[in-house]
C-alpha cells in the first residue's frame, strides 16, 4: 500500500526556563493509504506533539523540529510557509481534539462552522455548502440536520458536540484525519457512539486516520496498526495483532498488563512502577530501563535500536538482540492475549 504521510528521524524540543524538554527523540513511521494508525502510550510519551507537528501546531514562541522530516505526499511540510500549511490544513490533514467545546465557536451557528471552510476552502456556494453541511451532519448521526444546523454548540449534548466537530474535520474530505483522544472528555457510553462512528465513518470515507488514545481497549477495536511510544520515541509499532499477540518490548507489556480484565472480578488493576523519564536530561540508554524488570547492563548505557520482528513489526528492545536471554511476557499479558483472541 502507498504511503500518504512518512515522519523521518522527527526530533522536537521545547525551551523552557529549566532548559531543553527533549520531547520527540527519532520518530519513525509512515501512515498508508486507508489504514488507521493508533498511536498509544502513558501521558507525556509524546502522542500529541508527534501529531501537533505534522499540523505544524506546535507553539511557535518555545517549540523547535530540530531534525526531521514530515513528508505528506512527498513534501515536506516542516519546510512549507504558514500560508501553504493553513492550505493543507484547510484541504488535506485535519485534527478532532480532546474536547469538542474548545475546537468549536460558541458563538457561531454549527451550520455556519461547517460551511465556512466549504465556501472558503472548496469555493463553493452558499446553498451547496449548505446542502453539504447537512448531509455531513446526517453521515455523522445527527438526528434531524435540518433544523440543528441553524442551532449553537451550547445546545448540543457532549457528545453531539464531538459529532459536530468530526462532521466539520471531515467537511473537505481530508486525506488524512488525525484525532487526538477524540472520546476522553466523554462519558463511557458516549464514547462507545463515537467509536462506532469512526469506526463505520472509516468504511465509508477513504481517509487515512490517525488514533490517539490511552486506551488498548480502543485499539484493538479501531486500528489496523498501532504505534507504541515512550519518552519520546515509538518503542514498538506493528500491526493490531502483532503488537497484542506478540508484543516484545517490556512497556508494551507493561500497557497490556495494565488493561482491566474482565475475568478477573476483584483483582487490583496493575500498574507499572516507576515514573516515565524527564526529558530535561533524556537517558542514556532505553528510556524505559529504570522501570524495567528484564533490564540488562545494556539497557542503561546504549539505546536500542528498532529490531525486525516481521515485515510489519519492529520493536526497540535489547531483548530482542541474538545473544539476549529469552524471556517470555509475564502471565498477566499472556492472559490478556488469550482473552483479545477470545473477543475479535
Ligand atoms: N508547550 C510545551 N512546553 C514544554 N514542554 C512541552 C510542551 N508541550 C509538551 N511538552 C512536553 O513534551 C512531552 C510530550 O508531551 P505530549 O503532549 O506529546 O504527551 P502525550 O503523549 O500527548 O500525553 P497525554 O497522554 O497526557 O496527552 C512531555 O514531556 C511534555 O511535558
Ligand atoms: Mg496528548
Amino acid at each position: 500500500m502507498e504511503n500518504i504521510l512518512e515522519v523521518k528521524d522527527l526530533n522536537i524540543s521545547f525551551h523552557t526556563f529549566a532548559g531543553e524538554v527533549k520531547a520527540i527523540r527519532g520518530v519513525n513511521f509512515e501512515l498508508k493509504k486507508g489504514e488507521t494508525l493508533a498511536i498509544v502510550g502513558e501521558s507525556g510519551s509524546g502522542k500529541s506533539v508527534t501529531t501537533k507537528a505534522i499540523m505544524r501546531l506546535l507553539p511557535p514562541g518555545n517549540s523547535e523540529i530540530k531534525q526531521g522530516e514530515i513528508l505528506f505526499e512527498g513534501k515536506d511540510l516542516a519546510k512549507l510557509t504558514d500560508k501553504q500549511m493553513q492550505k493543507i490544513r484547510g484541504q488535506d490533514i485535519s485534527m478532532i481534539f480532546q474536547d469538542p467545546m474548545t475546537s468549536l465557536n460558541p458563538t457561531m451557528t454549527v451550520g455556519k462552522q461547517i460551511m465556512e471552510p466549504l465556501i472558503k476552502h472548496q469555493n463553493m456556494s452558499k446553498t451547496a455548502a449548505r446542502e453539504r453541511a447537512v448531509q455531513l451532519l446526517k453521515l455523522v448521526g445527527i438526528p434531524k440536520p435540518e433544523l440543528r444546523i441553524k442551532q449553537y454548540p451550547h445546545q448540543f449534548s457532549g457528545g453531539m458536540r464531538q459529532r459536530v466537530v468530526i462532521a466539520i474535520a471531515l467537511a473537505c474530505n481530508p486525506k488524512v484525519l488525525i484525532a487526538d483522544e477524540p472520546t476522553t472528555a466523554l462519558d463511557v457510553t458516549i464514547q462507545a457512539q463515537i467509536l462506532e462512528l469512526m469506526k463505520d465513518l472509516q468504511k465509508k470515507i477513504d481517509t487515512s486516520i490517525i488514533f490517539i488514545t490511552h486506551d488498548l481497549g480502543v485499539v484493538a477495536n479501531v486500528a489496523d496498526r498501532v504505534a507504541v511510544m515512550y519518552g519520546g520515541k515509538i518503542v514498538e509499532i506493528g500491526t493490531v495483532d502483532e503488537v497484542f499477540y506478540n508484543p516484545q518490548h517490556p512497556y508494551t507489556w507493561g500497557l497490556i498488563s495494565s488493561m482491566p480484565s474482565l475475568d478477573a472480578k476483584e483483582e487490583e488493576l496493575y500498574a507499572i512502577p516507576g515514573t516515565p523519564p524527564n526529558l530535561l536530561y533524556p537517558p542514556k540508554g532505553d528510556a524505559f530501563a529504570p522501570r524495567n524488570e528484564y533490564a540488562m547492563q545494556i539497557d542503561l548505557e546504549e539505546q536500542p535500536p528498532m529490531f525486525k520482528v516481521s515485515d510489519t513489526h519492529y520493536a526497540a528492545t535489547w531483548l530482542l538482540h541474538p545473544d539476549a536471554p529469552k524471556v517470555e511476557p509475564p502471565e498477566a499479558v499472556k492472559s490478556r492475549m488469550r482473552k483479545f483472541m477470545g473477543t475479535k
